[in-house]
Formats: structure tokens, sequence, C-alpha cells
């Protein structure tokens, strides 16, 4: 009966029955508070947050200058359509943003309410303006789950198995990580380089002629693929070929914007000039509202009223959005990110050089407070030399160290086809709770060698 009170295995339920299950779940408990980098379930137990909900509660949950903002907002005014007026959280988000775009050519703005939606206008945008029609994405990429974002996306089959045929136009070239390409994980920066180079080099001769190629795009740390940095290398080499092309150049910092790899943009780690550039999660702090933005002369191509949308730009996100960007310009976040982002890497390095543990681990990443440790698996598909060394290690090492950790009262994300754990915690996060987090994940890691 509506309004009844349920016990939370009663809703865990009601919920598996009711909420289609074409949505995976982590846990099935019933979440009702979240403060800092701490969440509770309805039955009171705490959990430490690794997730930020997939990046994106990059300020802590609740932030308290956030639900000031969104209450007086929502007292004021909560909707009004973009293609009717702007509303003035609007256009204070845009004063906001301005200053601290990665380029000051980009400088026009439109707002769409999911990743997934901005990536699909961004796209839209690079054709019209090009006038054409291909799309070239990184193998790995994650760019959302709508059928246009999801042709994009080559991090798993999952996104589009069995529901095709997806957008046309897309060509996929490997991403300079040693997956993509088939080689050792000792392989260096600049010899994954020099093969994506020539990767690329092939598919502009051999699947797509610069002229039929509106975009090149491409997350700075691809996410769903594995948290793996893109070297500045090879971003200016895709800067390159897009000036020498008229290609444009899409960053999609979805989940790597906001400080989360330590800079406002991770794009900001190169210097290199987006033409268009894709923003979500962490602009509002859990308040749904994304964004693209390019040059005007780029962005205006569009003709009037074919972008928009009935939410689009809500006020009461605009407004979220305005009060993240004060406390991100003033809430020495990028300091805290450096500081825990050092001590993350230093128990990450240690586990992959322990006795105790390095033979499970192949890989360690960190960029800021986007972490990943990845296992040995026996279906990794490596080298020869690779495939024998994996031949012993234990199946699934990553989702059983993820239940250790959940079993503690630690949220903590897998991530890619790889055996893959995330780290993204709030960037706020405090160097007791890192240490809470590092400690649970550490004795995880050593309880599933233990086992073997
Ligand atoms: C890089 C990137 N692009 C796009 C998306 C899609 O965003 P949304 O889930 O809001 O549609 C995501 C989501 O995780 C992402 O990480």
């Amino acid at each position: 009966m509506p309004g009844k009170i349920h016990t939370e295995a009663e809703w865990a339920e009601f919920g598996k029955e009711h909420v289609t299950h074409g949505l995976g779940r982590l846990r099935d408990h019933v979440m009702v508070k979240g403060r800092g980098a701490e969440l509770w379930t309805s039955e009171e137990k705490r959990f430490l947050d690794f997730t930020s909900g997939i990046g994106v509660v990059n300020l802590g949950h609740c932030h308290p200058a956030i639900t000031a903002a969104v209450t007086q907002q929502a007292d004021s005014l909560v909707h009004m359509q973009c293609s009717i007026a702007f509303s003035a959280p609007y256009l204070q988000l845009i004063e906001h943003l301005l200053p601290v775009m990665p380029h000051p050519s980009l400088d026009s703005f439109f707002f769409w309410n999911s990743g997934s939606e901005a990536v699909e206008a961004a796209v839209k945008v690079a054709r019209k303006y090009t006038g054409r029609q291909n799309i070239i994405t990184m193998q790995g990429s994650y760019h959302g789950r709508t059928y246009g974002s999801a042709a994009l996306t080559k991090s798993k089959t999952i996104y589009s198995q069995n529901t095709g045929p997806m957008m046309s136009g897309v060509i996929t070239t490997p991403f300079p990580y040693w997956h993509s390409l088939g080689v050792s994980p000792s392989t260096s920066e600049e010899e994954l380089c020099r093969m994506a180079f020539h990767q690329l080099d092939l598919v502009l001769k051999q699947q797509t002629a610069p002229s039929d190629t509106a975009a090149i795009i491409i997350e700075p740390v691809q996410g769903e693929g594995g948290y793996v940095p893109c070297p500045p290398k090879f971003l200016h080499y895709l800067r390159e070929v897009c000036d020498k092309h008229s290609i444009l150049l899409i960053i999609d910092e979805v989940q790597t914007g906001f400080y989360r790899t330590g800079k406002y943009f991770a794009i900001q780690h190169s210097g290199v000039r987006p033409d268009l550039m894709i923003f979500a999660k962490g602009i509002a702090n859990g308040f749904p509202i994304s964004g693209i933005v390019g040059s005007k002369k780029v962005m205006n191509c569009m003709p009037v009223g074919s972008m928009g949308g009935t939410y689009a730009g809500n006020p009461v996100c605009c407004a979220a959005g305005v009060a993240a960007q004060e406390v991100y310009k003033t809430g020495h976040i990028a300091e805290n990110v450096a500081e825990r982002s050092a001590e993350m890497r230093s128990v990450l390095e240690s586990l992959a050089k322990s006795s105790k543990t390095s033979h499970l681990i192949i890989d360690t990443r960190i960029l800021g407070l986007m972490g990943a440790i990845e296992f040995r698996s026996p279906s990794s598909p490596l080298t020869m030399e690779g495939i024998s060394q994996n031949q012993n290690v234990p199946k699934d090492i990553g989702k059983r160290v993820q239940k250790c950790c959940l079993d503690k009262g630690m949220l903590i994300l897998t991530t890619s086809c790889f055996d893959t754990i995330r780290f993204i915690p709030p960037l706020i996060i405090s160097e007791k709770e890192m240490e809470e987090g590092m400690s649970i994940f550490r004795d995880a890691v050593e309880t599933v060698a233990k086992e073997g």
C-alpha cells in the first residue's frame, strides 16, 4: 500500500520485481542520506563512497552551498523552458564557465540533461558544420547508451548487443593503450603513441577519407574503458591531424571535468584546444545538466530552433551548477586532489610491488582522483608471454576484491571488459577517509591473494 513503511529487505524485493532488470546494481540497499564521502542506508548502515555516484558528486554528497542554492531557486523559479526565454541561473552558469574554459575560443554553450544527449548534440553540430558524415571514435571509448552515443561507445558490447543497427558513420581507431594495440603493458608511451598514430593514418587512408570525416571524438582519460589517461603527445597529434584536414576535435570531459583529474578539465594537462567540448557529471554535483561548448563560428552553424529540449538547462540544475562553480573556484579542490591522489598512488604502487600481491596485478594508473588497478586475468588478450603468465592466476580478482570492500562498508566500482577496479572518491575526501578506504582496499587484495 503506498506510504507503508517497509523494511530494507521488503523494499529490495519490491525493487527487484518492479525495476527493469536491464538496470544492473551493485547492492540492493536503499540509500537515504549522503554527506561528503559517506552514505547511509535506510537501516543506518554506513558506506564510505569511493564511487561519487560514478564521478558526479565531486564536492561530496549534499554540499551545503549547493543545497542552499537549489532550495532558494526552487522557491523562485523551477522551470523555464529554454526556447521560451532565458533564466538567470542559465546565464550565470555560462558567466562562471567562460573564464575556466581550456581555450578562449570556447564561448558558445548549449545545455542538455545527460552526457549522452550532449554527445549526440556535438555529433550533430560537427556534421552540420563540416557537411561531412563520419565520426572517428577510439577503441575502448565510452560516450553513453542512447543510440547515437552507444554507436560511439566501444568499451563493451553490452551497450549495443542485439539492439542494432546503431547510428551509421562511425569508425574506430585504437587508443594508445596496450590492450587496444595488443602489446605488452610495459610498452613505452612513446611506442604506444607511434602505433596509435600509424593506425589513425591507416583509418584516414583506408576507411574514411578526411573529406568524409566530420570529427574525432576522444576522452582525455578513458573512463569505462579502464581509467586510461591519454598521453598528451597523442592529443597533440590529433590536433595536428584535425587542423590539417579541417576535422573537428571533440573532447568528451563528461567524467574527467571539474577537477576530477586535478585540473578544471583534463584536456588542460596537454594544452590542446578542443573544437567542441562535452561536459556533465561534476558540473552541478548531482543535478542533471550537461552541455557542449564550441566557438560561435562552429556552434552557430545550427539553424535557429534546431537545438533545445523540454528540460534542457533547467534553472534549478543551473543554480546548482553556479553554486558548484563557486565552490570549485574557492575551495582549494586542486590541492586536496593532489594530496589525496599521492596517497592513493602510494598504496596502489606498494600493492603492485609487494611480494604478497604483485603476482595479481598487471597495471596501476592514476591521474588526480581517477585511479585504477588492473588485475591479471586468464582471459586477458595479451602477448604470448602475457598469456602464459596469466594461466595460473585466480579468476575474477576484481569482483572478489570489490565484494570484500563492499562487505566492509566501502562502495567501489569495477570498470572495462578487463579485470579493473576504479577509484573515484569525492574530491573533498579527507586524509582520514582516504586512509580508511585504501586500508580496506589493501586488506581486500591481500585476502584474495591468500585465498588464491
Ligand atoms: C566520458 C563519458 N561520456 C558520456 C557519458 C554518458 O553520460 P550519461 O550517463 O549522463 O548519459 C559518460 C557516462 O559515464 C561518460 O563517462
